[in-house]
């Protein structure tokens, strides 16, 4: 005999590209996963904006919708928390989440800077509430196989990464001063945008980085003021980095022991839409993977005939996840796939105490790279950057050996 699903309430607050992301993998999660026997209700969700409520009630099929996100927090029909507003209100309402006890679901970079994330991390903590990360890249199949593959030595010793984050969401000048381009709401720039994302792959992938030297700088040095706005017709300052390279040597400790790597990251970069690129190299093989080409692994073994080059693998149901989505060998899984299986990590660990997913220490060690990277930036000089214990960077250094 089945049980009858548990029902899980869902608020959300922010209802723009990552609330609407969110709710759509809560939804998928009892088709892609029925074994986790969980009824996702769509129980309230916040913004400030009309059109975002709108959205929530006339499409997403929340119950309720407030302007206000302290209500989301206090409703006791909410199970589990997604915080998908914009990086000024990370702190904010990931404190007040973790001390009405509730997991959340946080979008990245989360908070303003290592000094935010931190503060996040002491409630979460404080309150012993599970957390998920927004770090998506880490989901699909082809990086999970890659992962497997390190972590049973078929490259040998690593000895290099390569890492490539290059958007051309902000390369038009004439784009909006939105948000993100004003310190006090963004923090850092395409640092914590896109490169933060990269460190964690990093993390991941490798094991946690020991220190970091990088050069940033901003290349559209104005943006005119949002249309509708009171700076519209005006022209403001960018107030944030578009390009961010860091140098990182891996610590002592990890997986990728000594190991250096080369990141750069644009989020101006015109021709590129989504290259988010990683090439390991090891003393036995290389692999490369492109999220522009997500169900794909390229990878170069060497082998008794001396022979070496890169054979290009199409996802199949030999890749962890895959066949979760796909029937059929090759048939493309999306970006939306990924939070789903990152939804499955959150409520698992809420329900079960599953360790799979992204937790707020491997936000701390993302933001601790980031941090150092602006100082370095700064100073010209290499930063050590601290292992953060309870994060997977710093379980990839002590276990998956
Ligand atoms: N994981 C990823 O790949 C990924 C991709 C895009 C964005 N993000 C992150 O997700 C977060 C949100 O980004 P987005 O692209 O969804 O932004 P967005 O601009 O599409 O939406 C932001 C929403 O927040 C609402 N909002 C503003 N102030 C609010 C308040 N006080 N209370 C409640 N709602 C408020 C806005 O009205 C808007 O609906 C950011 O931190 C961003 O870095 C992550």
């Amino acid at each position: 005999m089945t049980t009858a699903p548990r029902p899980l309430g869902i608020g959300l607050v922010s209802v723009g590209w990552m609330g609407r992301l969110h709710s759509r993998a809560y939804q998928n999660l009892p088709l892609v996963y029925p074994e986790l026997n969980v009824a996702p209700r769509f129980v309230v969700a916040a913004d400030t904006a009309a059109a975002g409520r709108d959205y929530a009630t006339n499409v997403l099929g929340y119950e309720r919708t407030v302007a206000d996100y302290r209500e989301v927090l206090s409703d006791p029909e909410v199970d589990v928390i997604s915080i998908c507003a914009p990086n000024f209100l990370h702190a904010e309402v990931g404190i007040a989440a973790a001390q009405a006890g509730k997991p959340f679901w946080i979008e990245k970079p989360v908070g303003r800077g290592a000094h935010e994330t931190a503060a996040i991390r002491d409630a979460v903590l404080a309150a012993g509430v599970a957390t998920t990360i927004g770090f998506n890249y880490r989901q699909p199949p082809a990086i999970q196989l890659a992962r497997q593959l390190i972590t049973e030595g078929k490259l040998g010793t690593i000895t290099n990464v390569r890492g490539r984050f290059f958007g051309g969401f902000n390369s038009d000048p004439n784009a909006p001063r939105a948000w993100r381009f004003v310190r006090e709401h963004s923090g850092s720039g395409v640092l914590g945008d896109l490169m933060g994302h990269l460190v964690d792959l990093a993390h991941f992938l490798l094991g946690p980085i020991g220190s970091v030297t990088a050069s940033t700088g901003t290349y559209i040095h104005e943006r005119p003021g949002v249309p509708g706005g009171p700076d519209e017709g005006k022209l403001l300052p960018v107030e944030n980095e578009d390009y961010a390279n860091l140098l990182v040597r891996f610590d002592e400790s990890a997986l990728a022991a000594g190991a250096l790597g080369v990141f750069d990251s644009s989020w101006i970069a015109v021709g590129p839409k989504a290259e988010y690129t990683i090439e390991v190299f090891g003393t036995q093989g290389s692999l490369r993977w492109d999220f522009e080409r997500l169900n794909e692994l390229e990878l170069a073994l060497r082998d008794e005939t001396g022979r070496v080059g890169y054979t290009r693998f199409m996802a199949d149901d030999s890749f962890p996840e895959y066949a979760r989505f796909q029937p059929g060998s090759g048939t493309p899984m999306g970006y939306d796939d990924l939070k789903v299986i990152e939804a499955r990590k959150f409520v698992e660990a809420i329900l079960d105490g599953g360790t799979e997913n992204s937790n707020i220490h491997d936000a701390l060690a993302s933001a601790q790279v980031l941090t150092a990277a602006e100082a370095s930036a700064a100073s010209g000089q290499w930063v050590a950057t601290p292992v953060i214990e309870g994060s997977t960077a710093n379980l990839r250094a002590t276990k998956a050996r």
